[in-house]
């Protein structure tokens, strides 16, 4: 998408606002399929969670993608999309029976992540084959909240307790189909997921009725020009011949699957928000924008930097400010960063503005929710309208005073 693109749509939808280049999630899509071409049987389920808008989800599942859930609604987001069940892995974290359950009625792969499950899921339902998720204990990922993979972690069941699933199996008589793993998100190092990827080979030996290996995700993609980000395509190149080889010595021909949110979508969106006000205080110059982490909570919850930049006035002259937002709580999205000088009423953008981001939005301070556009087949389509006050008060139910 050009600048040009960018301010038509804030200028016809308004601000703030999301908006999703589909070229480049199938740009990403295919760059990772391509990667992963030596290997017969490729599955990228797609994690929802990153950016859960349905035409998203059918962008990607018209490209051949399936999809990765955690909770009973993305499943149904996914089913609503147009994707079948079978290309839907649920994997959830801390869920009931109850919930697991009702993903098994709308048919989908599960993934359970516990050994409690585990027992009272296979004692009930001996025939519907699940898949495990494996916690190798790989400290991995840019942070400590999306590091999952570590000593500490609650997610998945610990590769020192295999020897439990395998009692739990043999005396249910359940069918394990997949072995998973996810270590976390942002992992730069391709040695970490070889290192982690040997851990859950040694562990797929001890199960007879494998279908697939679901190496997770966490590939690190550029924040800014010259980033770090995961190098896909030696990964790809690494992982496949030890996977063909691991498939080799199993005696059959199993499917590498991988879960990938960020890679797909981080860098396809942008969030265009307007200035509002540029304060000078006697410390720095505050660009205040019609935005804040209600909308965007990322550099505020993980200290994410996304890059910012003024496409109203793109040749300016850099100058320096904090780019803050309207909430009465501090919300800071960048500090003391250089931007082309910025009047009020600009538009900024924000990059890698695909994962994470309006599917963490929220109503704090009862704001509405942005307006979704994706930019397809060279147009502008609103996919999400933005909130309105009836959204606000939709549910809330007034007490009658007496
Ligand atoms: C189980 C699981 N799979 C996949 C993902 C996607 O990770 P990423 O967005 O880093 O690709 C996550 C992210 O939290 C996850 O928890």
């Amino acid at each position: 998408m050009k600048t040009k693109d960018l301010l038509t749509v804030a200028t016809q939808f308004g601000s703030p606002v999301y908006v999703y280049d589909a070229n480049r999630i199938e740009a990403q899509y295919k760059r990772l399929t391509k990667a992963f071409k030596k290997v017969k049987h490729l599955k990228i389920h797609y994690a929802v969670k990153a950016l859960s808008n349905i035409s998203v989800l059918k962008i990607l599942n018209n490209m051949g993608s399936a999809m990765d859930t955690v909770s009973i609604q993305e499943v149904r987001l996914a089913l609503e999309a147009g994707v079948q069940p079978q290309d839907i892995i649920y994997t959830p974290n801390g869920v009931s029976l109850e919930e697991i359950e009702r993903a098994v009625g709308l048919g989908v792969q599960i993934n359970i992540d516990n050994l409690s499950i585990l027992e009272q899921f296979g004692t009930k339902h001996p025939t519907i084959p699940v898949c495990i998720r494996i916690n190798p204990h790989v400290m991995a990922g840019g942070n400590t909240n999306i590091s999952v993979g570590h000593i500490d972690s609650k997610f998945g069941i610990s590769i020192h307790q295999l020897p439990l699933v395998k009692r739990i199996v043999d005396n249910t008589g359940m069918k394990i189909n997949g072995i998973h793993m996810h270590t976390g998100s942002d992992i730069l190092d391709i040695d970490v997921f070889l290192y982690a990827s040997e851990i859950l080979f040694e562990a797929a030996n001890h199960f007879v009725d494998l279908e697939f290996i679901d190496f997770g995700s966490g590939f690190k993609v550029p924040y800014k020009e010259g980033d770090v980000e995961t190098n896909v395509e030696e990964l790809g190149e690494k992982l496949s011949r030890r996977f063909n080889e691991f498939c080799k010595n199993y005696g059959r021909e199993l499917t590498l699957a991988f879960e990938p949110g960020k890679f797909l979508v981080s860098e396809a969106g942008k969030f265009l928000v307007k200035v509002n006000v540029v304060k000078q205080t006697t410390s720095t110059v505050f660009a205040q924008v019609d935005s804040g982490f209600n909308h965007l909570i990322r550099p505020m919850l993980y200290g994410s930097q996304h890059e910012i930049s003024n496409i109203s006035n793109p040749s300016g002259k850099d100058r320096f400010y904090s780019v803050v937002g309207y909430i009465c709580e501090t919300d800071t999205f960048a500090n003391n960063r250089r931007i082309a000088e910025i009047s009020e009423g600009d538009i900024l953008a924000f990059s890698n503005a695909g994962a994470y981001c309006f599917s963490m939005a929220s109503n704090y301070n009862s704001r509405y929710r942005p307006a979704e556009v994706l930019w397809y087949n060279e147009k502008a389509h609103l996919i999400r309208k933005r909130e309105t006050f009836d959204d606000i008060i939709r549910n809330q139910v007034p007490l009658e005073l007496s």
